[in-house]
Order: C-alpha cells, then sequence, then structure tokens
C-alpha cells in the first residue's frame, strides 16, 4: 500500500428482506415534506411503490412525485424534476429504484438550491455545489451500480451526444441511507440481471487494472471479483436463488463505495468508452461496458502484463505452469470472455444498435484519461472502438 489516505463513508444501509421497516425510523430525521422519485413504473408492477407509500402516509408525510425518471437519466428530465422539488419545498429526496434513479436524486440534490445551469456546473465544469443541497434516501431494486453508497451520479445530455459522470468530492451528496433488499431485484429481467452483474464486475476492474505495488486493497478486489463471478453463475441458473442475489447486491455495494480505490490509482477507460457508447445509443449502461471491454483489456496487456497475469492466477485459477506470462494472461482474458457469453452479455456493439458510422461520434464523446497501464490516444480509442463493433 503505498498510497495516502483518508476514508468516510456516510451512508447508512440497512440489508436484508425485511429493511424496509427502517424506513419509518430514518423518516423520523426530516421533515414533512418528501419527493418520491422512481423509474417507469416496475416498482408499480411488483408492489414496492405501494409498500413505500403506505409507510409514508402513515408517518404524515406529505408526497410529491417524480415518475418516469429513464435509464440514462436526461438534463431535460433533472430540470422538470428541479422544478417540482423547489415547488413542494423538498425535504427529503427518496429514490425508490436503480441506479438511475438514485443518480437522478444526487443530481436533483445539487440543483434545486442553484440557480444557474447544472449541466455546465457539475458535468462540463466538474465543480462543487455552493448552494445548500438536499438530503437524498435510496430504495434500491437493482444491483449493479453501487450509486447507493457513493456520491457519483451520471447525467446524459441527449441533443449533444454526452453522458457524463461527476462523482462529488463532497460526502454530503453521498445517499443518507439506503435500504437494501435482496428480494426487490427478483422481478429483473434476466437481461437487466446480468448487465447489473457485469456492471460489478467492471466496477473492480477499473480500480484493479492499476499500480504494481502490493496492496491490501487489490486482495480486496479479488475476493469480491471471486464473488460475484460464482454468484453470478447460479443466479444465471436460477435467477430467484435468494443467496446468489443477496451476494450479488453486498458485492455491488462494495465495488463502488470508494474502498477499493483507496491507497490506489483507478483506470475507468472502460467507463468512458461504455459511456460514450451509451451516449450516441442509448443502450444499457452494463452492456455498453461488456461490448467495449475485451477489445480494451487485450489492447492495454503488454503494458500490464504482469496484473493481467495475477488476474488470471488469483480470479481465474489459471495454473501458470510452463506457460511465458504473456500466455497466462491471455489465458486469464480468455476465462473471462467465456464467462461473459455464458452470461448472455452483449460482446459487440453492434448488438447495442451502435454502426460503424456512429463511431466518429463515440470516439469524440470518449473522455480519454490519464490513467491506467497505458493512456490511449484519439486513434487508439478509434481502433478498440472498431475492435468493439
Ligand atoms: O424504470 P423502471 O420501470 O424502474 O425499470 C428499470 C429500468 O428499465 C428496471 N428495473 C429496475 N429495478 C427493477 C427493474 N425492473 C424490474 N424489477 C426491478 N426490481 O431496470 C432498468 C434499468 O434500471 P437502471 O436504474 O437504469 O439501471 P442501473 O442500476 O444499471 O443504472 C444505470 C445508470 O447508472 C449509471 C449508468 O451510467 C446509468 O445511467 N451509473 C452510475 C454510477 C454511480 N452512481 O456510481 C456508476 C456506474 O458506472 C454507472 O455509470
Ligand atoms: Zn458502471
Amino acid at each position: 500500500m503505498l498510497g495516502n489516505f483518508s476514508y468516510c463513508n456516510p451512508t447508512k444501509l440497512y440489508f436484508g428482506d425485511d429493511s424496509l421497516k427502517f424506513l419509518k425510523d430514518e423518516l423520523n430525521n426530516y421533515g414533512d415534506n418528501v419527493l418520491l422519485v422512481y423509474g417507469g413504473g416496475s416498482i408499480k408492477k411488483n408492489g414496492i411503490y405501494d409498500e413505500v407509500v403506505a409507510i409514508l402516509k402513515a408517518a404524515g408525510k406529505n408526497v410529491a412525485e417524480v415518475a418516469g425518471v429513464m435509464p440514462n437519466p436526461t438534463i431535460h428530465k433533472l430540470n422538470e424534476g428541479v422544478a417540482i422539488a423547489k415547488a413542494h419545498q423538498t425535504d427529503l429526496i427518496l429514490a425508490v429504484g436503480g441506479g438511475s434513479v438514485c443518480d437522478y436524486c444526487k443530481a436533483l440534490s445539487v440543483s434545486v438550491n442553484y440557480d444557474g445551469d447544472p449541466w455546465q456546473k457539475y458535468y462540463i465544469n466538474f465543480e462543487e455545489p455552493d448552494c445548500e443541497t438536499l438530503p437524498v434516501g435510496c430504495i434500491l431494486t437493482m444491483a449493479g451500480t453501487g450509486s447507493e453508497m457513493n456520491a457519483g451520479s451520471v447525467i446524459t445530455f441527449p441533443e449533444k451526444k454526452l453522458k457524463i459522470g461527476h462523482v462529488f468530492a463532497d460526502e454530503k451528496i453521498m445517499p443518507r441511507f439506503s435500504i437494501l433488499n435482496p428480494k426487490y431485484t427478483l422481478t429483473l429481467p434476466h437481461y437487466q440481471m446480468v448487465a447489473g452483474i457485469y456492471d460489478i464486475f467492471n466496477h473492480i476492474c477499473e480500480q484493479y487494472f492499476s499500480d504494481e505495488d502490493d496492496s491490501t486493497t487489490d486482495y480486496i478486489a479479488e475476493g469480491l471479483m471471486r464473488s460475484v463471478i460464482h454468484s453470478s453463475r447460479i443466479a444465471n441458473e436460477n435467477p430467484q436463488d435468494y443467496e446468489a442475489r443477496s451476494n450479488i447486491m453486498w458485492s455491488a455495494t462494495w465495488a463502488l463505495n470508494t474502498l477499493l480505490k483507496k491507497g490506489k490509482t483507478t483506470d475507468w477507460m472502460v467507463h468512458m468508452l461504455g459511456q460514450a457508447a451509451g451516449a450516441v445509443t442509448d443502450a444499457t449502461h452494463g452492456m455498453t461496458l461488456a461490448a467495449v471491454s475485451l477489445p480494451y483489456y487485450r489492447h492495454i496487456l503488454p503494458y500490464g502484463t504482469a496484473k493481467f497475469k495475477r488476474f488470471a492466477e488469483n480470479v481465474w485459477n489459471v495454473n501458470p505452469d510452463g506457460k511465458t506470462d504473456m500466455q497466462v494472461a491471455e489465458e486469464g482474458l480468455q476465462a473471462m470472455e467465456s464467462w461473459m457469453k455464458e452470461l448472455g452479455l452483449a460482446m459487440h456493439l453492434s448488438e447495442l444498435g451502435a454502426r460503424e458510422d456512429m463511431l466518429p461520434d463515440i470516439a469524440n464523446a470518449t473522455l480519454i484519461l490519464n490513467s491506467g497501464y497505458k493512456v490511449l490516444t484519439k486513434d487508439e480509442v478509434m481502433q478498440i472502438l472498431k475492435e468493439s463493433l
């Protein structure tokens, strides 16, 4: 561990199949005006909406709603929500949904009391809020993003073909509390379940594939990756397996609640490529990551061979006997590819609606980070996108 760091994560978690009962106690900590925010209607079909509204009513809250937050929430939807939150004099924003709803609520939190343009301030200039922010609570219905315990918020500007994430520095932007009931994830379609699983796995990879020192954080990452692979195989066979789904939900939270970057640098280029593809195609986040991952990792393999070899041995149980480091490293990526295919992930951007003529737009929207084992050139970005198509 070579890095210096501080660690504080103020989100209070309630985990398990009876965790919703703690909402009542949490509501006592906030004023009467609650803004209930949810997505396209899955919570109405599976009954979570009725359960939550009953608790809010019993607590005597005045409830206003923002419904219809879409996957990859847009700046236009944010502006609509800001007006509703202001008119309601909101005391607490309650997110009920997946990462999109949760991210959206954090964007609302920093925008309601800001008079300027939130897109420019938070997603172009990456500034921190200098206005009063609103507290966010979260009831999670989909495992993947880690948004339930981090300060990240990803917003899309469709007309500009940009999808940008801001990880706020202020811990106040993290949800004050998050209720994680694995049972809620059982109604997810298979496509969303596996997209979420790959999102979790890739969050770990993004923080693992960097540096060469001997870091405790990397051992934690390897343990989490092994757990995700193990539980994903069970859930893929039997999506109703509660134990596997609960392990997946718990891994998702730890994969991106800032622990795995402690003492390390990080990579995050798969996310930059995937988010750019998402901005142009509006495809599911985890699937965009899956489609670009192998071409990217094979591209940077020569620059980080030692770590890819370690990944092969410690995560995929590749036997190194009689093989060169490069052969072991490549075998690790082959094992990862087989697992991805087994889950039914998108292995090509063309499966997500991307066409060759869209690649320049995707390349332009890709933020090149000064991180990982190889800082990409624009030409390399284009090459990786072509290989991902
Ligand atoms: O909108 P509804 O009707 O609720 O349907 C949703 C949506 O269509 C559905 N769903 C969610 N829970 C369900 C359910 N359907 C049935 N039963 C349930 N229990 O699933 C679909 C996808 O939901 P969404 O919230 O979009 O998925 P996810 O959690 O993957 O969130 C994706 C967003 O998070 C951002 C992504 O870029 C994307 O915009 N990310 C946020 C991060 C963060 N805050 O740190 C990091 C991630 O890397 C990611 O970028
Ligand atoms: Zn992600």
